[in-house]
């Protein structure tokens, strides 16, 4: 049986001094004993404030994106190694979010760009994470037109077998997949349990045909867009659902211990 994990996308909020009272909350919302394995990924800037107060517990910080490279002239970039100096366990990769591709768009559509992840920045950033010992969560998802489409699995096999190239199912062992329909983000609607049951089924397909069937049979498989405490125990309870990985419902402590109680 797969432990469920639920992990926390705070995205771009919290100073340092929120970051520590929200997570110092948490602390005393979460029983420590649960059985759902938990993480919160803050900005880069309050990493060290959580890894502080998650000391002596078992909760896990990530990182929100990585670049690959182990050092050198690239401005405003952060390599794995300091990641793991920080004390990060995990890290977030292909976010739709810095693929560009936004469910609620809050820039202005000729700046979209700037974001410009690509399937082939994913891997590179995965190869380096998993170098480093750093768990990455890999997510993928389609658009809302894309979907309209018809085009949903041909999308999200393209960014699995993109995302996968030169890496062994021995080296994805403790890796992480989320499912996030670009479309379900931070718009309040949510997938249907039934259908992010069947997207997160089919990408443990196409796992196990990239990596192998029981690599694939492991790998936590997330959903993620707008899970709340009102649709996170249903979602959870999908056979093929092994978590969330959570945005607006992780910024503030009950709600998100809400979401890892329906876990
Ligand atoms: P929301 O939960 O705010 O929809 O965000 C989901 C998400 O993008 C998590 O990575």
């Amino acid at each position: 049986m797969r432990k469920k994990l639920v992990v926390g996308n705070w995205k771009m909020n919290m100073t340092r001094a929120q970051a520590k009272a929200a997570v110092e909350s948490l602390v005393q919302l979460v029983d420590p004993k649960t059985e759902v394995e938990v993480a919160i990924c803050p900005p880069f800037l309050s990493i060290e404030s959580v890894v502080t107060v998650f000391s002596g517990t078992p909760f896990q910080v990530g990182a929100q994106d990585v670049f690959w490279m182990p050092s050198g002239a690239f401005t405003g970039c952060v390599s794995t190694s300091m990641l793991a100096d920080a004390g990060c366990e995990l890290c977030i990769v292909g976010h739709s979010e810095t693929r560009g591709r936004f469910g609620k768009l809050e820039v202005p559509a000729t700046t979209v760009a700037y974001f410009a992840e690509s399937d082939e920045t994913v891997n590179l950033k995965i190869k380096a994470l998993l170098a480093q010992s750093i768990r990455p969560i890999l997510c993928v998802g389609e658009t809302l037109e894309e979907r309209n489409e018809g085009r949903t699995d041909e999308v999200i096999a393209a960014q699995l077998k993109g995302a996968f190239v030169g890496i062994t199912a021995a080296d994805y062992k403790a890796g992480v997949v989320a499912y996030e329909p670009v479309w379900a983000i931070g718009t309040g609607k949510t997938c249907d349990n039934a259908e992010a049951n069947r997207v997160c089924g089919f990408i443990r397909e196409q796992l196990r045909a990239i990596l192998d069937a029981s690599t694939a049979d492991s790998i936590r498989i997330l959903y993620g867009g707008s899970v709340k405490p009102s649709n996170a125990k249903d979602l959870f309870a999908q056979p093929e659902i092994d978590g969330g990985l959570v945005g607006g419902a992780s910024l503030d402590p009950k709600d998100f211990s809400e979401v890892i109680q329906g876990a």
